[in-house]
């Protein structure tokens, strides 16, 4: 009675695996816009976001940083040096640093033309760092969003912040529900914060590498206790890292990728969704794989709670 009870159960767990391989396997690609269209245009702009959109892009990635006055505002670098151009008050040093009108008073876009003369273009300049808010405002429900919280060590209530947000956005049950906004960071305690304030956002841990100590000091089970996935860097991650991952239902995506043959490889290897700065380059590799528009985030998010579900 009890071998047959026991042969049950066993079926019964083969099952539900069987079940999670499926729905992993059935999971679309994720084509996360890298700072939006980013090699096409000034990165982290409203026209690096919508052409990430036109491109094939699932997820519009968005950077945080906190201005001195408590805003949060979308740029790569604490410091303004790099991308900003204007008032050397304002467009230089570190952002948090500067109010936010000191940031607005800042050109983001004519860098990029001095940078890429070929694909520079008049519109380009003059273009400003858009606050969290008004890039949720602009697009509403109507992408997908992949969002960083930035040395959240140093920025006062981050979290707190992006959360209040979010929920003023009506964006928290869509991405409990079908992952419609990933939170990602390099940072475990960030992470863990917002885990503790609210469990059912899922959240990306970020890391240069899969391989163990050091590149993931805490481990990919002590990940899986509040994240849904990694983002490693792409270099040397292979598929037994990927498949150690997904046996703790952790999915990978892997930055910032913008080789076609790089992303066929990681594709092949496994990789659930990938950064990149050319959208349209990962979205001809998806080819038939791609999923339909607004379908790839609900689907990750279903493959990732069956998997869940058939481990407990
Ligand atoms: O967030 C994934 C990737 O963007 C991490 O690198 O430096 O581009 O933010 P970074
Ligand atoms: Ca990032």
């Amino acid at each position: 009675m009890r071998r047959a009870r026991h042969r049950v159960v066993r079926a019964l767990v083969v099952a539900l695996w069987g079940v999670a391989a499926i729905a992993r396997a059935d999971a679309p690609v994720l084509n996360i816009g890298h700072r939006g269209a980013s090699a096409y245009a000034p990165e982290h702009t409203i026209p690096a976001y919508d052409l990430a959109i036109d491109l094939g892009a699932d997820y519009i990635e968005q950077d945080l940083q906190l201005t001195s006055d408590g805003v949060l505002v979308v740029l790569h670098d604490g410091a303004l040096d790099r991308t900003a151009r204007g008032p050397a008050e304002n467009c230089t040093g570190l952002v948090s640093e500067k109010t936010l009108a000191q940031v607005k008073s800042c050109d983001v876009g004519s860098w990029f033309n001095e940078a890429n003369p070929d694909l520079a273009r008049a519109e380009f300049v003059g273009l400003r760092i858009p606050t969290l808010e008004e890039v949720l405002r602009r697009y509403r429900r109507r992408i997908d969003y992949y969002i960083e919280t930035k040395t959240p060590e140093s920025a006062d209530r981050m979290e707190e912040r992006l959360l209040d947000l979010l929920r003023r956005y009506k964006l928290t049950k869509p991405a409990a529900r079908r992952w419609q906004v990933l939170i990602q960071s390099f940072s475990a305690a960030s992470l863990q914060r917002i885990h503790d304030i609210d469990p059912s956002l899922p959240l990306i841990r970020l890391v240069l590498g899969l391989g163990g100590s050091p590149a993931l000091e805490d481990g990919l089970d002590a990940v899986a206790g509040y994240a849904v996935g990694v983002g490693p860097a792409s270099a040397a991650i292979t598929a037994e890292q990927i498949s150690a991952a997904h046996a703790r239902c952790l999915a990978v995506h892997p930055y910032t990728v913008n080789d076609a043959s790089e992303m066929t490889d990681l594709v092949a290897a496994g990789a659930d969704g990938m950064f990149t700065n050319v959208p349209d380059v990962l979205d001809g590799v998806l080819g038939a794989k791609r999923a339909r528009p607004k379908r790839a985030a609900r689907r990750a998010a279903r493959a990732h709670a069956v998997c869940v579900k058939a481990r407990r």
